[in-house]
């Protein structure tokens, strides 16, 4: 059997590749080559590609590594690594932790599904593992990430559905696989608006021209953006950060175990220019790692409690209904949380603003309340929800799937920020949204008489916002 020693740099990592090495699953991999050294081996195509063992061959570099061996088998020919310096406890370590590093990588699913459309041949299809029903769910999950808002931010990292439960759905053709985060109108809408980083954008409205909305073009963990994007304190702040590395390839992502480090700059900033009667709703939910909801956002909110000061005054849980598909240990998404804190208790609170009219009206109704309830509210007895009048909604926000904002691929709905600039400020009030991605709370402050000011890191996310507020009526003018 030929072999050939390479350097490891003449190894080419796979620009395809279909599996995504979280911080945590790259970590386990590094220890385990560090102490056992190398033992699995790779798989090069013809022109040492690496087509299997991307996550070694990058820890291996990392860990010093210099040569790999190569081997060329004939057909058929299975190819083994002995490693008689082992002793055997080692060898039952190295077993566990073999299978222990390929538990925590996850799917990148855009990729899965590309790759699965190149397949022509149905039984080499067959033979990746992905089930025709696996691929129809893959593919209309990413049909409605395409077009819903937020996308699979919040997808099972374990993988895609084994069985999907939907086998009687017809399966969509390969071929259609959506749209990525269209590049092309990117480079036409950079080159229309020019955007670049430092940017201050005016956006005027045609109801109030000497009120403009604004969009600043940076990063929201410095603090001299935040403070270009806001010279005055604002009533409110909405917005969604990027879902740890959910979506790192299209902007930047944020490893899981470093998010909370990663969010002190920014939540310092915010407070630094929030009212202190203003009130701050974040948007996120944890994917799944390994079968299990990873914890990193339970961890944000007691910080932001325990290490930061903020009051944490609720949870609200927007309803969105997850893509369909079978997970071995739970069930699909079907809600967002969006999580409320403020800097003290007095906040402004403009509930009626969200009211419907109908039976079960709370207010007006003091000598019905059961104190039994009372905390820092009250409840009421079940007979007092009879009358007529201004119904408060609950915690638990429905609100229409958003539009599809070709060039972002992470939209929330209008109606989202509107719900929130709606109950906790009044109009001519200022909003924040420091992840403004495709201006969408820019829209909700414009609908509402609010003053909506956005930053956002990516120029060309910038372009796509700045384009979407022309189509909607307003003129964005550079500062
Ligand atoms: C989840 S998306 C927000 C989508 C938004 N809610 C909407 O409806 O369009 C997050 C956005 O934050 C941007 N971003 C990521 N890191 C950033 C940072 N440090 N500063 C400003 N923007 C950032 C990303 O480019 C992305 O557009």
């Amino acid at each position: 059997m030929p072999t050939e020693v390479l350097d490891i740099h003449d190894l080419t990592e796979d620009p395809q590749n279909a599996r995504i090495h979280p911080e945590s699953n790259r970590s386990a991999i590094r220890a385990s080559l560090g102490r056992f050294g190398p033992a699995r081996s790779i798989v090069l195509d013809a022109d040492n590609v690496v087509r299997a063992g991307n996550g070694t061959i990058e820890a291996a570099r990392l860990e010093g590594f210099r040569e790999v061996l190569v081997v060329d088998p004939e057909p058929g020919q299975l190819v083994a690594v002995r490693r008689s310096d082992w002793s055997d406890s080692q060898a039952s370590a190295y077993a566990l932790a073999d299978n222990r590093t390929a538990e925590s990588a996850q799917w990148n699913d855009q990729r899965v599904a590309e790759t699965l459309a190149a397949i022509s041949d149905t039984d080499e299809r067959r033979a990746t593992g992905f089930s025709d029903a696996d691929v129809a769910a893959l593919l209309e999950s990413l049909a409605q990430s395409a077009a819903g808002p937020l996308g699979s931010d919040t997808s099972d990292s374990s993988g895609l559905p084994a069985n999907t439960g939907n086998a009687a759905e017809p399966a969509p053709s390969l071929g259609s696989i959506p749209e990525p985060a269209a590049p092309d109108r990117h480079a036409e809408l950079v080159a229309k608006w020019r955007t670049e980083s430092g940017q201050v954008w005016l956006i005027l409205s045609p109801k109030k021209p000497d009120a403009p909305h604004r969009l600043v073009i940076g990063d929201c963990s410095d603090p001299s953006v935040v403070r270009l994007a806001c010279p005055d304190r604002v009533q409110g702040i909405v917005t969604s950060p990027p879902y740890a590395e959910q979506r790192k390839g299209q902007y930047r992502g944020v490893p899981a175990d470093d998010y909370v480090d990663w969010w002190r700059d920014i939540q310092a900033n915010m407070r630094s220019v929030l009212r202190p009667d203003g009130s701050l709703f974040v948007n996120i939910k944890p994917h799944c790692e390994g079968g299990q909801r990873h914890l990193y956002c339970d961890d944000l909110k007691a910080a932001m409690v325990r290490q930061w000061d903020w009051a944490y005054v609720d949870e609200f849980v927007w309803i969105r209904t997850g893509p369909p598909g079978s997970w071995p240990n739970r069930l699909k998404n079907g809600f967002e949380p969006i999580h409320h804190f403020s800097i003290n208790n007095q906040i402004k609170f403009n509930p009626l603003n969200v009211a419907t009219i109908g039976e079960g009206s709370l207010i007006g109704v003091s000598g019905d309340r059961d104190y039994r309830a009372t905390g820092s509210g009250f409840a009421c007895k079940p007979e007092s929800a009879k009358q007529l009048g201004p119904v408060l909604p609950s915690n638990v926000i429905y609100v229409n799937v958003g539009e599809h904002v070709k060039g972002h691929s992470a939209t929330f709905p209008v109606g989202l920020p509107e719900f929130f600039v709606k109950a906790f400020s009044d109009p001519g009030d200022t909003w924040l949204d420091p992840f403004v991605g495709s201006g969408t709370t820019i829209l909700a402050c414009e609908r509402n008489d609010r003053i909506g000011v956005g930053i956002e890191e990516l120029p060309t996310h910038a372009a796509v916002i700045l384009q979407r507020l022309e189509d909607s009526g307003l003129t964005p003018v550079l500062a």
